[in-house]
């Protein structure tokens, strides 16, 4: 072999490594003609615990007979003629056989339902036949996503703020997918805004629950999520007990009473005069000195609110004995 010769060989070598490729891509697609499986949608996004139906044909050159047909879970590389063992069939899978229904054919429809589908069920599907000279599955099979459902919202809203609720899934849901609301385990009809997610306007201490929400015509529901609404004291009232006449040497106590999340701190006037802090302000062994205007003022983050006056009006015993 001479220097020459090696050198144009080389050159061959060099110059055309695209055309073996080609030529074995054209032998590829003609021995494969005819045979292949499509899913319609490719992608499903399902509720936990709801039915799924994956739509599926498939093809194959004519004169096959059909064997068997089968869903799997493996996809094993190459194994699509007539050699190497079968992935798992799926029907032969405890944590399917009851769930799975074969609603196809042996002819052209692969078409399955999976029942009360669970987290652990996303994953990707594959559709395997095996007629009386090959066997196939499609090199993508068909991509299920389960997904629960999450509230999600602030924690803490002040009475007066707009709060929106979002009622997320891990993948996307259809659009025609119509969420439903709850607070305290009722369903609420008002206010929806975007389709998942609940608008409260100008919030009130009353919408302050346990919130959920769920698809409409499936059961699964989200957790609850705690919505605290916060606000101001409302108002301060004053108690005093024992209530009617005030006798000197007497126990009495006053106490004020306020709404406001959070609890509010307490305090003591007498005239302007700071005295006491705390709800309950207890006077033992009361005293005419103690003769006077008392009030109390409750106070949190979000305001402040003074009781009305209340007159303390302490009598001297008037029937001493001795
Ligand atoms: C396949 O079978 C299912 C269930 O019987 C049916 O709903 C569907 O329309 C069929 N698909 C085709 C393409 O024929
Ligand atoms: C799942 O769905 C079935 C009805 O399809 C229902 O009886 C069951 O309670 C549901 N399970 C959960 C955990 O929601
Ligand atoms: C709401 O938030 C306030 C302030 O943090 C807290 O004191 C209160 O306990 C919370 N209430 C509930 C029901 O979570």
């Amino acid at each position: 072999m001479s220097f020459n010769t090696i050198y144009l060989m080389l050159m061959l070598v060099r110059m055309a490594p695209a055309l073996p490729l080609i030529f074995l891509l054209m032998i590829h697609s003609v021995s494969s003609a005819g045979w292949g499986v499509s899913y319609s949608p490719s992608h499903i996004c399902a509720l936990k615990n709801s039915s799924v139906i994956m739509s599926c044909t498939y093809t194959y050159p004519t004169g096959h007979q059909i064997k068997k047909v089968f869903w799997t879970k493996v996809f094993i590389r190459g194994n699509n003629k007539n050699k190497g063992i079968d992935p798992p069939d799926l029907s032969n899978d405890i944590e399917y056989s009851q769930r799975l229904q074969y609603l196809g054919d042996k002819q052209q429809n692969c078409t399955i339902r999976l029942s009360h589908v669970t987290l652990k069920d996303s994953h990707m599907y594959y559709f395997r036949f095996i007629t009386d000279k090959d066997k196939w599955t499609g090199k993508t099979g068909v991509t299920l996503s389960v997904t629960d459902l999450q509230v999600e919202s602030p924690e803490r809203v002040t009475e007066g703020d707009s709060v929106r609720l979002t009622c997320k899934s891990s993948c996307t849901l259809t659009d025609r997918a119509t969420f439903i609301w709850y607070r305290n385990s009722q369903p609420l009809t008002e206010r929806r805004d975007r389709n998942n997610e609940l608008l409260l306007q100008s919030v009130r201490r009353e919408d302050a629950g346990r919130y959920s929400c769920a698809v409409h015509g499936h059961n699964h529901i989200s957790p609850a999520v705690q919505l605290n609404v916060t606000y101001p004291p409302k108002k301060a009232l004053v108690s005093i007990s024992p209530s009617g006449e005030t006798v000197s040497g007497d126990s009495v106590t006053l106490i004020c009473s306020s709404d406001s999340n959070p609890p509010a701190e307490i305090s003591w006037f007498k005239g302007g005069t700071f005295v006491g802090s705390g709800r309950i302000y207890n006077i033992s062994k009361i005293s005419s000195d103690d003769s006077g205007e008392y009030k109390c003022r409750s106070i949190n983050e979000h305001g402040e609110k003074y009781s009305d006056a209340v007159t303390l009006n302490v009598m001297c015993e008037l029937m001493m004995v001795q």
